[in-house]
Formats: structure tokens, C-alpha cells, sequence
């Protein structure tokens, strides 16, 4: 499936499942307030990219009520309750395709969680190095997300992906540490490291623009 198509069945299933979202992800918020924990003391200004309804950004501004935060997301309904969070008034949303839409420069930290695992390595590479380029020098990207324990693993996802391009529109395709760690590296950025998460099938992968 190429990647305007895939964001577009994105837009549609995550503006169709808005409603229960958040209890859907009660499990994992261990896993995004992870990132939080890994942001250096002197954390100003932060893209999330894939921010959804906000729930990383909760344990972010405890942390850092000072910090202003762009949140990109292809799902409009999505960023809505953003919005509605306390700490709405701090987050500037662009709705659209992480591939499309500019997300500007200069950010102490690029944030993302459960957002980034439907992307070949190759398209990864081109999404990273756009990161890379947001980023201020000595800045991080900081990724909380679903890594294949295999590379068989990784393979038959994207076959079940290509052989079902018309039916279940929302197929996972997370890559495994090894080949995030290339594309990371492709991209341009240094000092890659991966660490434990919770639950075990996600890494905490912190990468650093040099
Ligand atoms: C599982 S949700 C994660 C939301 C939030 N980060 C969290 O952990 O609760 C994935 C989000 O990524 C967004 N997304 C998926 N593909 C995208 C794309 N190509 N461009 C922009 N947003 C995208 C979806 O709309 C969705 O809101």
C-alpha cells in the first residue's frame, strides 16, 4: 500500500475510534510517560508527532509547564481533545500528514509514541532526517514505540499489509531494533541508544542531533 494511502486509512480510523481511545490506551501509559523521564532538565520547546488526544503531553507539562508543544497528527478529531486538555493553551496543532505538513525548527525535543510503526525502514530514513532537520543542535527525538522481535516478524507484517490492501485497513508494521537503529543512523543522527520499556514489545529509542 504506498504511504498516502496507509495515512489516509490512519485519518479515517483513528477520527472513527476517537470516542474510546483514551480507555483503549490506559494500558500503555507507562510506556509514554516514559518519554517524559528521558527529557533533559533544560526541555523547552517540543514537537509530538502522532500526539493524538494528548496522553503523553499530561505527564510532559508536570514536568515542564513552561514548555510550548506542537502537536502534528493526520487526525483531526484526534487533536481536538487536545484542545480540551488543561494545558491546551500551550500545544499549537497542525493536522496533517507527517510526510506533507512542515513542522518547522529549532525544537529542544521530538517526541513521539504508538504513532511512528507503519513505515517501511526507507521511509522511516526520510521521516528521520526531517526530524533530524527540526531539531536544534544537541537536540533529541525520542520514540516510545512497537518493535518487531524478529526480522521474520517484521517481514510477514508487511506481506499481510500488501496481500489485504482492501481489507482490514489498520495492519502494524513495526520494524525491529536493528533496522530502526539504520535508519536512525541513515538519517543522520548519533549517540542512538534503546532502551527497556513497558509493555516489553515496545523500545524507548533516544537519539541525539549532533
Ligand atoms: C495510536 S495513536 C497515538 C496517539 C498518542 N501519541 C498516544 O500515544 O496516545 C497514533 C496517532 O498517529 C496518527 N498518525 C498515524 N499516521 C499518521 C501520519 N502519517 N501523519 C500524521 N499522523 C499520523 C494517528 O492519527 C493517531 O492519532
Amino acid at each position: 500500500m504506498d504511504l498516502k494511502k496507509r495515512s489516509l486509512s490512519m485519518q479515517t480510523f483513528f477520527n472513527e475510534r476517537v470516542d474510546g481511545y483514551d480507555n483503549a490506551h490506559a494500558g500503555l501509559m507507562e510506556s509514554k510517560e516514559r518519554i517524559t523521564a528521558a527529557l533533559p532538565d533544560n526541555t523547552r520547546s517540543v514537537l509530538d508527532l502522532g500526539a493524538g488526544t494528548g496522553l503523553e503531553l499530561t505527564a510532559l507539562f508536570e514536568r515542564f509547564p513552561d514548555a510550548r508543544v506542537t502537536a502534528v497528527d493526520i487526525s483531526e478529531k484526534m487533536l481536538e481533545q487536545i484542545q480540551t486538555r488543561p494545558f491546551g493553551d500551550r500545544v499549537t496543532c497542525i493536522a496533517g500528514d507527517f510526510f506533507e505538513v512542515p513542522f518547522g525548527e529549532g525544537y529542544d525535543a521530538v517526541i513521539s509514541t504508538s504513532a511512528l510503526h507503519h513505515f517501511t525502514r526507507e521511509d522511516k530514513t526520510v521521516l528521520y532526517a526531517k526530524i533530524l532537520a527540526s531539531l536544534r543542535p544537541g537536540g533529541l527525538f525520542i520514540n516510545s514505540d512497537w518493535v518487531a522481535q524478529t526480522q521474520e516478524e517484521e517481514d510477514e507484517r508487511f506481506v499481510e499489509l500488501e496481500e489485504n490492501p482492501q481489507g482490514r485497513s489498520h495492519i502494524d508494521t513495526p520494524l525491529t531494533i536493528e533496522n530502526e537503529r539504520i535508519a536512525l543512523t541513515d538519517a543522520g543522527f548519533a549517540d542512538i541508544e534503546f532502551r527497556e520499556n513497558v509493555p516489553e514489545s515496545y523500545t524507548l529509542s533516544v537519539a541525539r542531533k549532533k
